[in-house]
């Protein structure tokens, strides 16, 4: 049995829910510890798409658990047509498919509003707009309403008038709708009603599944440099993104993990403000938008895009332990010449090789290029032999930097359009024979 963490190593968006998807299949529980419906998730099997942005990326594998733990901040509609659209679609049959954490904390509508509203200030960092920094704010004031107060009436009323009186200067002075109690009270217990039969100890579920010998998955959401503490605040977003938040968000120790993969895009993108080294705002730029598809599944943005940016993986790479890396889109960079690889930041006289994330120092810094030779199209291959040359330097020349093993390369958004090295939930044989830095 194995524990692993999936981590976004940029901004998010790295391809997460693809690669989850893909190793969930040997996997039986795959469990979400933080943020909300701010992700989306994009997972394409047999041609079709499939989004998801609360539900776990394991949600399309038979016979494996998703977990929604207790570090998340969930808007019960949106699950709700979640769970309504993948019954439709065939999945998730049985209720015990899918186990919610009484104690992760609800988004309500008020949270929304704060959201959206403080989003037209000129200063706003860009968030999703979905309510998550407002509800981590009432969870840490500590009057936020939680999940499992929506199956008792009495206690969701309490919960519900305490956080609303304590927002309630922030509604009027940004100009939101006053909450109607009595209508959020009939509405919000009906919705408890029918998340009843998910709802439970999340963390003991997962204590006991660990125990009984299971793989299990920790699927992170958005990416570490998004980390409320260690992402380039204050453009994150709100909870604890890097690998370590799995074991807050999700009550386990961290002695239970086994190792840390982290998803790497062949080329960096940011949706949302904040700084971005190596964005570009030419016809390479757009082309990466084009040809990588590379606009939001939350909310239809387009994504800012630029060059792969080493110092940006190597704090991401130190802040989450990753132990390995699987790099993703990288046939999105075939018919560029040259490829550009950032390697370095020079900051005035000084050469930095992690990205620094003090914010004066961070906007002052300048990249430093390595030129890579590019190739030509070429359709997914499942021996890293038969990868183009060029294709297969700019891949070793990243584990290089970074000093990090790939365990799987993807060259399109299907399953099948993978080439898997090692398989973390496989240590002992292997996916194929080799492993190590391609
Ligand atoms: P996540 O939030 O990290 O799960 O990533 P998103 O789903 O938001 O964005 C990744 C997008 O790239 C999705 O539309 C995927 O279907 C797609 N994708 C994933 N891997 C590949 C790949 O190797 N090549 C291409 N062309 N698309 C990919
Ligand atoms: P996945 O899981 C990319 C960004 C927002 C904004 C900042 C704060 O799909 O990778 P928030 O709504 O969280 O308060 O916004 O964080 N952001 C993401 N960017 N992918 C995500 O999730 C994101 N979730 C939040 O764009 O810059
Ligand atoms: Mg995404």
């Amino acid at each position: 049995m194995s524990v692993v963490v999936i981590v976004g190593a940029q901004w998010g968006d790295e391809g997460k829910g693809k690669v989850v998807d893909l190793l969930t299949e040997r996997v039986q529980v795959v469990a979400r510890w933080g943020g909300g419906a701010n992700a989306g998730h994009t997972i394409v099997v047999g041609g079709k798409k499939h989004v998801t942005h609360l539900i776990p990326s394991g949600i399309l594998r038979s016979g494996v658990t998703c977990v929604l733990g207790e570090g998340m901040v969930i808007d019960p509609q949106t699950l709700l047509s979640e769970i309504r659209t993948f019954r439709g679609a065939g999945f998730m049959s049985r209720d015990s498919d899918l186990v919610v954490s009484g104690r992760a904390h609800v988004t309500m509508p008020h949270h929304a509003d704060m959201d959206r509203l403080r989003e037209q200030h000129p200063e706003a960092i860009g968030s999703t707009k979905r309510g998550i920094g407002p509800t981590y704010e009432s969870k840490a004031a500590r009057t936020g309403v939680r999940v499992g107060d929506l199956l008792r009436p009495e206690r969701f009323r309490k919960a519900l008038t305490r956080d609303v009186e304590s927002v309630a200067p922030t509604l009027e002075r940004l100009g939101a709708p006053v909450p109607d109690l009595a209508r959020l009270e009939k509405d919000f217990l009906a919705i408890g009603d029918q998340l009843r039969p998910f709802v439970k100890d999340a963390s003991r579920f997962l204590h006991e599944q660990i125990r009984a010998g299971k793989n299990v998955l920790f699927e992170g959401a958005q990416g570490v440099l998004l980390d409320i503490d260690h992402g380039t605040y204050p453009f994150v977003t709100s909870s604890s993104t890097t690998a370590g938040g799995a074991c807050a968000g999700l009550g386990v120790g961290p002695t239970v993990v086994d190792s840390v993969l982290g998803i790497v895009k062949a080329y960096a993108t940011r949706v949302g403000r904040g700084p971005f080294p190596t964005e570009l705002d030419d016809n390479v730029g757009q082309r990466l938008r084009e040809v990588g598809a590379e606009f939001g599944s939350t909310t239809g943005r387009p994504r800012r895009c630029g060059w792969l940016d080493i110092p940006a993986l190597r704090l991401a790479t130190r802040l989450s332990g990753i132990d390995a890396l699987a790099l993703t889109k990288l046939d999105v960079l075939a018919g560029l010449d040259p490829i550009r690889l950032c390697v370095a930041y020079r900051l005035g006289t000084q050469t930095l090789d992690e990205l620094p994330l003090d914010p004066d120092d961070l906007a002052a810094v300048e990249p430093i290029y390595e030129d890579m030779p590019g190739w030509d199209s070429q359709g997914p291959v499942s021996r890293e032999e038969d990868l183009p040359p060029a294709a297969r330097r700019y891949v070793a020349r990243i584990s290089e930097l970074v000093g990090l093993p790939f365990a799987l390369i993807s060259m399109g958004p299907g399953r099948e359009e993978t080439l898997l090295k090692r398989d973390p939930f496989r240590p002992a044989d292997g996916a194929q024979a080799g492993g190590g830095a391609v």
